[in-house]
């Protein structure tokens, strides 16, 4: 009979989130049709606000104008320091999935209170994010309210970087916990890195420059698709 671990594990589906910060910003409508046939299962957006992250990207106004032209969810990764002041302009604005960053509410008291103030504005699924060197452990206080856990595989900010493999511990560690939510991947995913990511339990993978780079877009998302649902049967 199988574990626990291990039914689950079978039961995931690999979903692939191209992340728009990569994208040629004065051709966004363009480049989300062309994602979006290229086989993307969500569309992966970048919110930071020079605070958080040293570095500024768009507001409500244009993830709104994405959503108008979207038909996949909008993965909504907000690097802000006060998500839940903007909960209601993000719902507003077309998010699916709403991420905020633990450490903008670094307690379990805090996290809920940002959690509550999403699922009030209306948000489906809400998701938790770590970066790099911010422990994993006490999100385990928030398993049964979240439906995704966004692990940093880099510091947030920019697209580009060198993916930190050290990260992966905290996907096994999650599912060893038996968390059943999504976890999700960000930063420095390719067609190598992507492996270590899907044994270790990740189901859900943002790429930005390995998709948007690539000569063969459609090509390297249907090979992401075939190597983390191959390998995340295997770790
Ligand atoms: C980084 C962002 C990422 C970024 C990933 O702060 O959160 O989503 O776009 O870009 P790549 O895949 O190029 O590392
Ligand atoms: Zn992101």
């Amino acid at each position: 009979m199988l574990s626990k671990r291990e039914t689950s594990m079978t039961e995931r589906t690999v979903l692939i989130s191209p992340s728009l910060l990569s994208c040629d910003f004065a051709q966004i409508a363009r480049d989300v049709a062309m994602i979006e046939a290229a086989g993307a299962d969500w569309l992966h957006v970048d919110v930071m606000d020079g605070h958080f992250v040293p570095n500024l990207t768009i507001g409500p106004p244009v993830v709104k104008a994405i959503s108008k032209v979207a038909t996949v969810p909008l993965d909504v990764h907000l690097m802000i320091t006060e998500p839940a002041r903007y909960a209601e302009a993000y719902a507003k604005a077309g998010a699916h999935v709403l991420t905020f960053h633990w450490e903008v509410a670094p307690s379990p008291e805090e996290a809920r209170a940002v959690i509550t103030s999403f699922r009030d504005a209306g948000i489906e699924k809400v998701g938790v994010s770590v970066n790099p060197d911010t422990p994993i452990e006490p999100i385990a206080a928030l398993f049964d309210e979240v439906d995704l856990v966004l692990v940093m595989s880099v510091f947030p900010g920019f697209g580009g970087q060198a993916f930190m493999g050290e990260v992966l511990e905290k996907v096994r560690w999650l599912r060893a916990e038996g968390y059943e939510g999504w976890v999700e991947m960000d930063g420095g995913i390719d067609g190598e890195t992507i492996v270590g990511c899907a044994e270790a339990g990740t189901d859900v993978f943002v790429a930005g420059s390995a998709i948007f780079g690539a000569d063969d877009i459609p090509g390297t998302i249907a090979q992401f698709r075939s190597t983390a649902a191959e390998r995340m049967h295997v770790g």
